[in-house]
C-alpha cells in the first residue's frame, strides 16, 4: 500500500489502533475503556482509573488494595536520585527537572524485560509511584529545603499535595485534585502519548518512553497551555478589559491559550468538569479573582471564534483548580505529567503487545543530485545564526 497524501501534523490520519480512550469530538464525548469520563470522575479514583486503562479492566477492591499498596511502597526515591536532583538549577523549569529524573530512574533499575508481566508490573509501579515523588521534590530543593518523605497514611493525591506543601491538605480538595488527575490520564495519540510510542516502539526502556512524553508535553501547544491561561488572565486584569485584550490579540492573529483542539469542535467535556470542580473549590476555599475574567473570556471567545469550533479545552479550567490547590503555576504541566502518565503507561503496554517500530515516510521537497562545491569556492547565502 503506497500513501502518497501529506497531511501536516498528521491530522486524522491514523497511527495506530487503540482500545484504551475513544473521543468524538462533535459531540464532546470522551471514554476510558467505554466508560465515559464523568462517571469515572464521579465514582472513581485515579488509581483505579489508571489500573483500568493499563490493565483492562475495572479492579475488584482486593486488587486494587494491593494496587494502592505497591504503589505506597514505592514513592520513595532513592538518595542518589534527590542528589542529583539538588544540582539542577533552580531557575531550570520543573518539567526539565522532571525529564531529567524520570530518564534518570532508567539508570537506577537497568535491567528490561519487556516480555515479562511481572516487568511491566513493576515498572508501572514505579512510575506512577515515583513521578508525584520527583516534582514534590524539586519544588522543595528549589527553594532551598529538603524533600520530605512520601507519607504512607495518605491516599495518592493527599500526599502529592503534602509532599509539595509539607501540609495534610483538607480531603475536599485532595478529592478534587484526585478527580483532576483522573480527567488527564489519557486522551488518545495526543503529540506527547504518539512521542511516548514511537519511543516504546524501539523496545527502549520504560523510563526513556515516560521521559520523551514529558518533554512532548512540555511545549505551550500541549501541556504547557494551562500556565500560560493563568498567565494571560492575570494580564488580562478585569472583566472590563476581558473584551479589549481578546480583539487585541484576535487583531494580532496570537492565540488564545487554552482555547481550541484538534478534536474537539465543542466545549472539552474534561473543562466542563473542570469549571464544576473550580466552583466547588471556591465555593468551600473562597472565591478566585480569576474566575469571573475567565468566565467572561470564554463568553466573548464563544461569540468570536465559537463558529469555527474554538471553544474551552482541558487546559482552560485547569489552572484555576490547581491555583485553588496552592500549586504553583509551573507545576501546573507536571501535575499533567503525574496524571498522564497512566495514559502514557497503558499505551507503552498496548505497543509492546503489538510492536512494529515506527518508521513514517515523508515527501522528499529537496534537490537531487546536487553539485558539491569545494569550501574556497562558496558564497555565504544566509546570514549565520546566532
Ligand atoms: N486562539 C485563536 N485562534 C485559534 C486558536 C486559539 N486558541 N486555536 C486555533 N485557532 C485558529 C488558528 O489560528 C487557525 O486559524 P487560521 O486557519 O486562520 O490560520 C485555525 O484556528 C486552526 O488552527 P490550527 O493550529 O491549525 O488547529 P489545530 O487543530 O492544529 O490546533 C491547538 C489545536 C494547537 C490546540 C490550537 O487550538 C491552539 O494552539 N490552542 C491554544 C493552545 C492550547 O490551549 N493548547 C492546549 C491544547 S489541549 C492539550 O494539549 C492538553
Amino acid at each position: 500500500m503506497t500513501v502518497c497524501e501529506f497531511r501536516a501534523g498528521l491530522e486524522g490520519v491514523p497511527a495506530t489502533q487503540s482500545s484504551i480512550s475513544f473521543v468524538d469530538g462533535q459531540k464532546g464525548i470522551l471514554e476510558y475503556r467505554g466508560i465515559p469520563i464523568q462517571e469515572l470522575a464521579a465514582k472513581s479514583t485515579f488509581l483505579e482509573t489508571a489500573y483500568l486503562l493499563i490493565w483492562n479492566e475495572l479492579p475488584t477492591r482486593d486488587v486494587l488494595a494491593d494496587f494502592e499498596h505497591e504503589i505506597q511502597y514505592h514513592r520513595r526515591l532513592k538518595y542518589r536520585i534527590r542528589d542529583m536532583m539538588k544540582c539542577f538549577p533552580e531557575s531550570g523549569h520543573p518539567m526539565d527537572a522532571l525529564q531529567a529524573s524520570a530518564a534518570a530512574l532508567g539508570l537506577f533499575y537497568s535491567k528490561r524485560a519487556l516480555d515479562d508481566p511481572a516487568y511491566i508490573r513493576a515498572a508501572v509501579v514505579r512510575i506512577l509511584a515515583k513521578v508525584p515523588t520527583m516534582v514534590a521534590a524539586f519544588q522543595l530543593i528549589r527553594k532551598g529545603n529538603d524533600p520530605v518523605q512520601p507519607r504512607d497514611d495518605l491516599s495518592y493525591a493527599a500526599n502529592f499535595l503534602y509532599m509539595l506543601s509539607e501540609q495534610e491538605p483538607d480531603p475536599f480538595a485532595a478529592r478534587i485534585f484526585d478527580v483532576s488527575l483522573m480527567l488527564h490520564a489519557e486522551h488518545t495519540i495526543n503529540a506527547s502519548t504518539f512521542s511516548a510510542m514511537v519511543t516504546a516502539s524501539t523496545l527502549t526502556d520504560p523510563y526513556a518512553v515516560i521521559a520523551s512524553a514529558v518533554g512532548t508535553l512540555a511545549g505551550p501547544l500541549h501541556g504547557g497551555a494551562s500556565e500560560e491561561v493563568v498567565e494571560m488572565l492575570e494580564e488580562i486584569g478585569s472583566v472590563e478589559n476581558v473584551r479589549p485584550f481578546l480583539e487585541d490579540r484576535l487583531e494580532r492573529k496570537q492565540r488564545i491559550m487554552g482555547f481550541g483542539h484538534r478534536v474537539y469542535k465543542v466545549k472539552d467535556p474534561r473543562a466542563i468538569i473542570l469549571q464544576q470542580l473550580a466552583e466547588q473549590l471556591f465555593e468551600k476555599f473562597g472565591q478566585d479573582k480569576f474566575y469571573d475574567i475567565a468566565v467572561e473570556l470564554e463568553q466573548v471567545v464563544e461569540e468570536k471564534l465559537g463558529h469555527r469550533g474554538i471553544f474551552p479545552n482541558v487546559d482552560f479550567y485547569s489552572g484555576l483548580v490547581y491555583r485553588k490547590l496552592g500549586i504553583p503555576t509551573d507545576l501546573f504541566t507536571p501535575v499533567f505529567a503525574i496524571s498522564r502518565a497512566a495514559g502514557w503507561l497503558a499505551h507503552w503496554k498496548e505497543q509492546l503487545g503489538e510492536n512494529r517500530i515506527f518508521r513514517p515516510t515523508q515527501i522528499y521537497t529537496g534537490l537531487h543530485s546536487a553539485p558539491y562545491v569545494p569550501i574556497d569556492e562558496r558564497q555565504q547565502k544566509l546570514p549565520p545564526e546566532g
